[in-house]
């Protein structure tokens, strides 16, 4: 049977799924993006250069993968042919390259409302990437979204120029600058034919592949914190970046999806707005941000650092039926000295060890239940297990224990070759 392997994220974005899904992409026939845009970014090194992905799954580096942008993407089509050049500069071959017909589009009006909106929620604003991801999904509920496919009706026109009008009228109400109709419709039909050579039927694709045994690696994006559904509403994105998303963005059944490599850090980190538990918001977490260089490959924001969270990680297993997980930046914890990990939430005297809905709305309330290890160990370079020293191999087993799934992938350094495969 085909072999689908899923890489995803477990808390807020950035654990380095990257690396992982690197790694898988070199066994894999097809690297797949199923939700989110360009709102994600991870910077891979290629041939001593740095390339950094926002759309495009950066396993099509490996000579015989091809790449899918799947239905659930929301494409801006700018982003998407400036990396497509930077592609084309390395060689890299973009017949590889296949983008579904019926993923949806961001247009600049949706980057201008997404500074429109966050700017109405006063006081409870997002912290969105400001890419015009929210918008955009917004506009494909509503029913007025634009696929790939639609630029090649044509009407395609026509309901670009009513949307655009129509944005224009709450964007005048509002004291938004007014966006050029003609300016816009004259980019798009550009894009348009730019974009035809890579247009396919993705579904379809993907299931001939799947009766052909070709193995598949999905490059998740954002994580579980982040999920419209399952995450921190209402400070998350707006797609979803669990399990199901990856269902729902590319047309594969559940029955493939066989292996689920959750990832996470050996602490924790979050960009923009919302709870964040174990949040060091002091010398500990400027610490961890400097020597896990935690600044956004994205939009550069230093991130927010703190401890691992275990009982926001079991739920996230829980949820997106982890089978194994990838445990990045031990060698940063080994840089502290000492770290912790936290095992409950404590509130109204009541500790839990499991993820509860009685804390939505008092997270700030929350007070952490932490065990403290000893992480003074250098472990640079190191490719097998049981060398670890103690102290390492002591913390990996403390969070299988907790999560009840075995670490198979152990971050050991930033580059893509520091992992120890277990
Ligand atoms: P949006 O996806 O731009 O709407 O942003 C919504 C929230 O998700 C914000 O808190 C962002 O910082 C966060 N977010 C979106 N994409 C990523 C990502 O790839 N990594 C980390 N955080 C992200």
């Amino acid at each position: 049977m085909a072999n689908v392997a899923v890489v995803l994220g477990l808390n807020y974005g950035d654990e380095g799924k990257g690396k992982v899904s690197t790694f898988l992409a070199s066994k894999s026939d097809i690297a797949l993006r199923c939700t989110g845009g360009n709102n994600a970014g991870h910077t891979v090194e290629f041939k001593g250069d740095k390339i950094v992905f926002h759309l495009i799954p950066s396993g099509i580096l490996n000579e015989n993968t091809e790449a899918v942008i799947g239905n659930g993407v929301v494409i801006d089509p700018k982003v998407l042919f400036e990396e497509i050049q930077v592609l084309q500069e390395h060689n890299i071959d973009l017949n590889k390259l296949h983008i579904s017909t019926r993923a949806h589009l961001i247009f600049p009006y949706h980057i201008q409302e997404d500074k429109l909106f966050e700017d109405l929620k006063e006081d409870d604003k997002v912290g969105t990437t400001a890419r015009g991801i929210g918008p955009c999904y917004m506009d494909k509920a509503d029913r007025i979204g634009l696929r790939v496919i639609d630029m090649y009706n044509p009407t395609f026109e026509k309901k670009l120029r009513r949307n655009i009008k129509n944005k224009n009228k709450i964007f005048a109400l509002y004291n938004y600058p007014i966006l050029d109709e003609e300016e816009i419709v004259k980019q798009y039909l550009t894009y348009r034919d730019m974009m035809k050579p890579y247009v396919i039927d993705t579904v379809a694709y993907l299931h001939k592949a799947l009766e052909e045994n070709k193995n598949i690696v999905c490059e998740g994006a954002q994580a579980t914190g982040l999920d419209m559904d399952l995450g921190d509403y209402p400070m998350v994105t707006s797609s979803n970046p669990t399990i199901g998303g990856i269902q729902t963005g590319s047309g594969i059944g559940a029955r493939y999806l066989n292996e689920v490599y959750g990832v996470c850090k050996a602490y924790a980190s979050r960009v923009g707005e919302g709870p964040f538990i174990t949040e060091q918001n002091n010398e500990i977490g400027d610490t961890i941000r400097e020597l896990g260089h935690e600044y956004g490959a994205t939009t550069k924001r230093p991130r927010r650092c703190g401890w691992m969270d275990l009982v926001a990680l079991k739920y996230a297993v829980n949820v997106n039926g982890v089978t194994a997980l990838a445990l990045n930046h031990l060698d940063t914890i080994g840089k502290l000295g000492k770290a912790k990990l936290c095992v409950g939430y404590q509130l109204d005297g009541k500790v839990y060890d499991e993820y509860s809905d009685d804390i939505i709305g008092r997270e700030n309330e929350v007070v952490p239940v932490y065990e403290e290890f000893d992480t003074n160990f250098a472990i640079e370079k190191e490719i097998s297990y049981n060398n670890l020293p103690i102290d390492a191999k002591r913390y990996i087993e403390r969070i299988e224990k907790h999560l009840g799934v075995p670490v198979k992938f152990i971050g050991t350094g930033p580059d893509n070759e520091d992992t120890i495969i277990r």
